[in-house]
């Protein structure tokens, strides 16, 4: 068996010259407005909350700081990548190109978690936001229809179930799951179905639309945060770090260290800057500076956002599906203006978010079906609309199922540690690379590669181990599926199987 022969750089690039060219269009600054477009989203406008009410209290402000590191040593790298092969397909490319197939293969399931997942996940956190704010207007929808009919079984409850001598089932032992009695989260279907309607007809998000909601994102954040430091009772903050409940990543440094790994979330779409590498003016030198530049500017916003949120709420209160709302909510009823510029703001921004996500899962299934990794129908182009049809409507389909069913907290710890596993790979491939091949021609070198990368790993890594174990069960059920699909389909239908 061959797992791991590789497709060579200078075949991708072959196969850049010879498909079809788009217009190089983007420079500097709509390409750090494409990356923030991405990235903030849900994290920050949802998963801060709980990250903060059940793992770091106000020390989430540090769960960023660390998040972010890793985040801009993983960004190097893909900097490099993006530089050498600008070609869509992200890490999936980048790691076919160095690792092989079976690696390749094995990160791009990891990305349908980070893309296909993750945008399950911020359909989730836009329900939660769009709830709310009908709420506020008097228009009360039944929980039953827009919450997850499953969610995560706490170890008390687990504790309980036992003690009355009940058997676990196999989702609440292995899986960490219980049925909560609702039925559907129809408000996150429905946008992802309007969302994938858009994807279909090929409205692609014009980097007008991107930029709008990017201003309008980062500006209600800014204004909370300038508006919020006023309100700020430091009393919130003391213990900066609450102590340590006695449970591993309950608050204490392990809880920051979880929280990291759950905050991580926030900071997921950075990549989508390289995935437009062929779409940019120089891309050498500007997909670098849009991938460490939208970085740069979230993670100060998130450090200022979640100071300010645990400031002027107590972190306990916080474990809510609108965080930002519920802070603006305690300033007081002089800021009801704020409450509906927030809940207005976030839900743009999420929107932004998940047709970003469900994009670039498609573009990669697209990737994968060229190289005979899926089926070709993942391939076809519908000769009206120009998209890729059937990868469209079945990431919609799957991120509508998902999206119905899961909670908030689950998927995003998920996306997380899959996406996470994913970076810390494509860390170690750029440093096998530079081995492999020194004498490629690399626009971009990540700095002193031999000590960041594999420092970036380990960051990622890190994370990850920091995370609940039932997560880390989630994922090898995950990978399971993901390898006995690779074997009985992709490993004999590759376009390199043929070649050998
Ligand atoms: N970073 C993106 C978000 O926070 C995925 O929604």
């Amino acid at each position: 068996m061959n797992l791991f022969r590789t497709k060579r750089v200078e075949e991708f690039l072959k196969d850049l010259e010879e498909g079809p060219q788009l217009k190089r269009a983007l420079g500097p600054i709509a390409l750090i407005s494409l990356g923030l477009g991405a990235i903030i989203g849900a994290g920050i406008f949802v998963i801060t909350g709980h990250a903060a009410a059940s793992y770091a209290g106000p020390a989430v402000a540090i769960s960023f700081i660390i998040s972010g590191i890793a985040c801009a040593l993983a960004g190097l790298a893909y900097a490099e990548f993006a530089a050498m092969v600008p070609v869509a397909g992200s890490a999936y490319t980048y790691s076919y190109a160095t690792l092989g197939e079976f690696w390749a293969w094995f990160i791009a399931w990891n990305l349908v978690l980070e893309y296909l997942i993750a945008g399950a996940t911020v359909a989730v956190g836009w329900s939660g936001y769009v709830v709310d704010l009908l709420k506020q207007f008097g228009i009360h929808i039944s929980p039953v229809l827009t919450n997850a009919p499953l969610d995560i079984l706490s170890s008390e409850e687990k504790r309980k179930i036992i003690e009355s001598g009940k058997d676990l089932s196999f989702i609440e032992k292995y899986l960490g799951l219980h049925f909560t009695g609702s039925y559907i989260n129809l408000p996150a279907v429905l946008i992802v179905f309007v969302v994938g309607l858009i994807l279909l007809i090929g409205i692609s998000e014009s980097a007008i639309v991107n930029n709008i909601i990017v201003i309008l994102k980062t500006f209600v954040l800014l204004l909370f945060v300038v508006i919020g430091f006023g309100n700020i009772d430091v009393a919130n903050w003391d213990p900066f770090i609450p102590p340590s409940s006695g449970n591993f990543g309950e608050y204490g440094w392990s809880g920051v260290l979880r929280a990291a790994g759950v905050v991580f979330f926030a900071y997921i779409g950075f990549d989508a800057v390289s995935t437009a590498a062929q779409e940019a003016k120089n891309p050498q030198r500007d997909v670098p500076i849009g991938i460490l530049g939208s970085l740069f500017i979230a993670t100060l916003l998130y450090i200022a956002v979640s100071l300010v949120l645990t400031g002027v709420v107590h972190y306990s209160k916080l474990h809510v599906p609108a965080p930002i709302a519920v802070a603006v909510n305690a300033m007081g009823p002089q800021f009801g203006w704020l409450m509906l510029v927030v809940k207005l703001g976030a839900i743009a921004g999420l929107t932004s978010v998940i047709l970003m996500t469900l994009l670039g899962q498609t573009r990669i299934f697209f990737a994968m079906a060229r190289d005979g990794l899926l089926p070709e129908s993942f391939s076809k182009i519908h000769s009206r609309f120009k998209t890729p049809y059937i990868s469209t409507i079945v990431v919609t389909v799957a991120a509508m199922f998902i999206a119905a069913i899961f909670p908030i907290n689950i998927l995003g710890e998920l996306v997380s540690i899959g996406t996470l596993l994913a970076f810390s790979i494509v860390c170690v491939a750029v440093a096998v690379l530079r081995i492999k091949r020194p004498e490629l021609n690399r626009p971009f070198k990540m700095p002193l590669v031999f000590v960041l990368a594999p420092l970036g790993a380990l960051a990622c890594v890190l994370q990850m181990v920091f995370l609940p174990l039932d997560t880390w069960f989630r994922l090898a059920i995950w990978t399971i599926i993901g390898v006995s699909i690779y074997f009985l389909y992709g490993y004999k239908h590759s376009r390199l199987a043929k070649k050998e």
